[in-house]
C-alpha cells in the first residue's frame, strides 16, 4: 500500500493509472477507522481498479475547537488495517496547507435548504467545511465513484447536491450504516464512551426502531412526543434533536403523504459525547 502525502505527487501518481484505463474509487474520511470505514472501502475495492482513501481530520467543518484537539488521530493503526484489506489502495493523509494550499478556510454554499436543518441548525458551519474539504478532495483524485455512508446522511444527500452544482464528473456511491452487535450506529467516537454508557447505547438505535414501529398508524407528532419521552425518562441519554424528514428533502414534516420517502433522525449526547443516527421508515 503506498501512502502519499502530497496532492500533487497524488495527482500524478493517479494520471498514469486513468491513462492505462483503471477506475479510481474514493473513500474520504478522517482517520479513526473502524469497519463503517472499511465497509465503504471493501465496496470500493469491489468495484473499481485502485482505491484511494484520504485520512484528513478537516479542521473547518469543526465548530469546536476543544473537538477539533480531541478527534482521535490513530494512524499507525489506520495504515495497518487498510494494508491488511489490500495492496491495491493509496491512503493520501495531507497536510492542511498541501490540501488548503495555505488558505484554511471554508467557501459558502447554498445546497436548497438540506444545510440549514438537524446538524446544519445545531453545528453552525459544519456544512460549509464539509463541502470546501470534499469538493478539493474530489477536485484532487477525480476518481470514477466515491463512497459515503447513511451513518451521515444528510452529509450525503449534502455531497450529491454539491456533486451536481459544481458538475464535478463522478458517481457518489450510498452506503449502508454499520452496526455494533446490538445495534449502535458504529463511530469513532463511540470509543469515548465509558464502557457502561457503551453497552446501554443500542437505546438510541432502538429509539429509532420505537418510531419506525409506529410509523404508519400514529401521527407525526404522536411519534415525536414518544420518543421525546423515552429520554425523558432515562438520564443516561439527553436529546438534542429528533425529526422525521422527506428523504430527499429533509424537510422535517407535520404529516404523511403518499409515495415519498421517509427517514428518522436523531441526535443524542451520552456523557458528553455527542451521538448521531438515522433509520428508514418506510
Ligand atoms: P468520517 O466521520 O471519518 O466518516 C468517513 C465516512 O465513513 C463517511 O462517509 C461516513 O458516513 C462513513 N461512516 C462513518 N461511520 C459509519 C458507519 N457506522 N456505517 C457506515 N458508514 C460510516 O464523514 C466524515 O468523516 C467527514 O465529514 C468527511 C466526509 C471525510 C469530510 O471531512
Amino acid at each position: 500500500m503506498q501512502v502519499i502525502q502530497d496532492k500533487n505527487v497524488l495527482s500524478a501518481q493517479l494520471k498514469k493509472y486513468k491513462e492505462d484505463q483503471q477506475t479510481i474509487g474514493f473513500v474520504p474520511t478522517m482517520g479513526a477507522l473502524h469497519e463503517g470505514h472499511l465497509s465503504l472501502v471493501a465496496e470500493s475495492l469491489k468495484d473499481n481498479d485502485i482505491t484511494v482513501v484520504s485520512i484528513f481530520v478537516n479542521p473547518t467543518q469543526f465548530d469546536n475547537l476543544t473537538d477539533l484537539e480531541k478527534y482521535p488521530r490513530t494512524l499507525e493503526k489506520d495504515i495497518e488495517l487498510l494494508a491488511s484489506l489490500s495492496a491495491d489502495i493509496i491512503l493520501f493523509t495531507p497536510t492542511r496547507e498541501n490540501i488548503y494550499d495555505g488558505d484554511i478556510t471554508s467557501k459558502t454554499y447554498e445546497f436548497n435548504g438540506l444545510e440549514k436543518v438537524m446538524e446544519g441548525a445545531f453545528r453552525s458551519g459544519h456544512f460549509n467545511g464539509v463541502a470546501t474539504i470534499v469538493e478539493l478532495l474530489l477536485r484532487t483524485v477525480e476518481p470514477n465513484k466515491a463512497y459515503f455512508g447513511e451513518k451521515d446522511f444528510q452529509q450525503l444527500q449534502i455531497i450529491k447536491k454539491l456533486v451536481a452544482l459544481k458538475e464535478l464528473p463522478v458517481k457518489i456511491i450510498p452506503c449502508p450504516i454499520s452496526r455494533e452487535l446490538h445495534g449502535l450506529a458504529r463511530s469513532s467516537r463511540n470509543e469515548r464512551l465509558t464502557k457502561a454508557t457503551r453497552e446501554k447505547a443500542n437505546f438510541i438505535y432502538n429509539s429509532l426502531i420505537t418510531a419506525k414501529s409506529k410509523f404508519g398508524t400514529k401521527s407525526v407528532q404522536e411519534i415525536k412526543e414518544s420518543v421525546t419521552n423515552l429520554y425523558e425518562n432515562n438520564s443516561d441519554f439527553t436529546l438534542e434533536y429528533f425529526e422525521i424528514t422527506d428523504e430527499d428533502t429533509l424537510t422535517p414534516i407535520k404529516k404523511i403523504q403518499e409515495n415519498t420517502k421517509y427517514r428518522a433522525f436523531i441526535a443524542v449526547y451520552a456523557e458528553e459525547v455527542r451521538l448521531i443516527d438515522n433509520l428508514a421508515l418506510n
